[in-house]
């Protein structure tokens, strides 16, 4: 069956998370190690808020799990520190093959679907200049939950007008890939780490090393 669509996660998957690395490197001898802790910190919060029914948007999220890993780390941060490290997140990188990858998909909808407040999504698509390649961006705000929940990844099919099993999600959070096999995608996993993948019951349609590789057909 054709693809009809694409559906891309984007923190991680477009966007290089471990871009604010170097905004880091002001505040503490290991930014890598508080970009990590931070990143794990985010996506743990949003799966905690998720099933406790108490959604908070996805810049709270990253703030809160960055107040988190400062302290946990022992790092000392002036507010205004802090609010350098967030402004990092809104100016994210994109991976070097992601125009590329877009342009080689168009004629078909190209869509954005992600845990990023609707603010922080436009910011990134902005700064990142992908606004040309992008026919959608949704995020996970409209029904207030986040991702693996099955209403997130509805609304891929409910915004583009095509079915879950015409559409190829692409994402290269291993977790992210589950969910959305789980609900019905064609799913392409960006394994850009090359680690194993998760033992959730269910495994992507294609595994890819970079974005330029998904299928097209
Ligand atoms: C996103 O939804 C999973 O944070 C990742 O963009």
């Amino acid at each position: 069956m054709a693809i009809r669509g694409y559906v891309f996660d984007a923190y991680g998957t477009l966007f290089d998370v471990h871009s604010v690395v170097e905004a880091g490197r002001a505040l503490t001898a290991d930014p890598v190690a508080l970009s990590m802790l931070w990143r794990q910190k985010q996506l743990e919060y949003t799966w905690l808020r998720s099933l406790m029914g108490r959604y908070e948007d996805f810049w709270a999220v990253t703030e809160a799990a960055l107040r988190h890993s400062v302290k946990r780390l022992g790092v000392v941060a002036t507010d205004a520190a802090l609010a350098r490290l967030m402004d990092a997140y809104q100016t994210l990188a994109c991976f070097p093959e992601v125009r590329e990858a877009l342009q080689r998909l168009a004629g078909r909808p190209r869509a954005i679907l992600s845990n990023g407040s609707p603010r922080m999504l436009a910011a990134a698509v902005a700064s990142s200049r992908l606004d040309d390649l992008l026919e959608h961006v949704i995020s996970v705000d409209r029904v207030k939950v986040y991702k693996p929940a099955p209403a997130v990844y509805a609304l891929g099919p409910a915004t583009l007008g095509v079915r879950a099993d015409e559409l190829l999600f692409v994402s290269s959070n291993a977790w992210d890939v589950a969910g959305a096999k789980a609900f019905g995608y064609r799913v392409a996993w960006c394994n850009r780490a090359g680690g194993p993948e998760e033992e959730l019951g269910v495994r992507a349609d294609y595994v890819v090393s970079n974005l330029t590789e998904i299928p097209i057909h």
